[in-house]
């Protein structure tokens, strides 16, 4: 099968030229083509040709995009999607000023979404989280990373990724399944902490290694969650079943969570406010994807991760929402762009390598997605304006028209 979407006002192509991820300055780059048309054969991206070349083609569709924009689908790489509940009480608690970590000292935080997804049946939980998806995929998002991290114990954790994976059959995205067992330590636990990190290590992780439930292993390194020497024994394990990793870390206090992250060959470090930097320098050259969050800044008015001196140190950065009840009840990406912008002072440019390329390899995928290289999946989101600034400029609004995963329609605006 093979199609045209033909006559795009701009092909914002995010083209890596074969090097699958941007750093420093490239990020700046994102290979904007004007009068060029995109052929999909199938599920992959063919050829991209000048309009004028269109009708010599011999094709099976013809999508007239019509003087809309083309960008790769969005990519979201840390979200916590997989929750019940809510946490109004603590953000009217958070909004008189009492602390995140406060609120998670007092039996808040976490532990109050653990009690609420120990509640919910499976599908409950289902029901709850697909339409939270389509909402993603209606803002162009063709890939979605989700996390476990608030059943924390051996039935509710894989209650959780047993519903990740389901909704990944069900949807026609790639929803990406993450073992965040080291969220915190559930309050069960509390004076026994190494005997939860033994549920981690001795049954949870061969478990869900064994029925291939979950593709990385996340923990979050914070005075009020695990210790770096706790992590590590956990990423040890891990490791050796053949997970990939990720860390929450640095968000509130630096405890040494980079250097574990370097040590293990990590995939990405996540958060990054209190990033110190001696750290920055070192991240800056390693492979490893910062993930910068600020929809977390802004949600608890609590400081944004130093952006620009990560770019001027050549780091690779990737933005999401973090999408979660306690930290960033946000799930809309296009905001999360802006506030990256206004409140972290990324370039439009750099924001949108954060959400396409760089976040697909936050999760691996960049060989295959993130970015309109022939060759690669075609998986689009179609923005109904003339010109990708907009998008950033268009706070907290949904310009996205069109959602292709794998080349094929999955999402059409009602406003087309
Ligand atoms: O990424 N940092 C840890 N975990 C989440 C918050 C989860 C919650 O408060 O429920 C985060 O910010
Ligand atoms: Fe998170």
């Amino acid at each position: 099968m093979l199609k045209i979407l033909s006559n795009p006002s701009q092909i914002v192509t995010v083209d890596t030229y074969g090097k699958n991820f941007k750093r420093g300055n490239e990020q700046n780059d994102l290979n904007v083509l004007t009068g060029f048309s995109l052929v999909i054969e199938d599920d992959i991206i063919k050829d991209i040709v000048p309009n004028s070349n269109v009708n010599n083609i011999e094709c099976d569709e013809i999508i007239n995009i019509n003087n809309k924009i083309v960008l790769p689908g969005l990519v979201e790489c840390h979200t916590h999607t997989a929750f019940s509940g809510s946490r109004a009480d603590e953000f009217r608690d958070k909004l008189k000023g009492i602390s995140y970590e406060e609120i998670a000292m007092h039996g808040g935080g976490i532990n109050k979404t653990v009690n609420a997804v120990r509640n919910s049946s499976t599908n409950e939980l289902i029901e709850i989280i697909s339409p939270r998806i389509n909402y993603f995929i209606s803002q162009g998002v063709t890939t979605l990373e989700i996390k476990s991290g608030y059943g924390l114990n051996f039935e509710n954790e894989i209650k959780l990724l047993k519903v990740i994976n389901y909704l990944n059959e069900k949807y026609p995205i790639d929803i990406i399944p993450s073992f965040l067992g080291a969220h915190t330590i559930p309050l069960e636990y509390e004076n026994n902490r190494k005997s939860y990190l033994n549920l981690l290590i001795d049954e949870l992780l061969p478990y869900i290694s064994h029925h291939n439930l979950a593709k990385y292993c996340d923990g979050f390194c914070e005075k009020t969650a695990f210790s770096v020497n706790e992590l590590d024994e956990l990423f040890s394990n891990a490791k050796a079943l053949g997970l990939n990793l990720k860390v929450h870390t640095d968000q509130f206090n630096s405890l040494g969570g980079i250097d574990l992250a370097l040590k293990f060959n990590a995939v990405s470090v996540d958060h990054l406010e209190v990033v110190n930097d001696k750290d920055i320098k070192k991240l800056g050259s390693s492979d490893i994807v910062c993930v910068l969050l600020p929809g977390v800044s802004f949600f608890l008015n609590h400081k944004y991760a130093p952006a620009r001196k990560l770019v001027e140190n050549n780091a690779i950065i990737a933005l999401s929402t973090d999408f979660n009840p306690g930290s960033s009840n946000i799930c809309n990406l296009n905001l999360i762009m802006s506030i990256a912008a206004i409140k972290m002072e990324m370039t439009i440019e750099e924001t949108i390598s954060a959400v396409t390329i760089n976040a697909a390899k936050a999760i691996g995928l960049e060989k295959e997605r993130g970015s309109i290289e022939i060759g690669k999946k075609a998986d689009l989101a179609i923005f109904d304006t003339k010109d990708y600034s907009d998008i950033v400029y268009n706070i907290g609004k949904n310009l996205n028209n069109m959602t292709i995963k794998n080349g094929e329609i999955i999402y059409l605006s009602e406003l087309n």
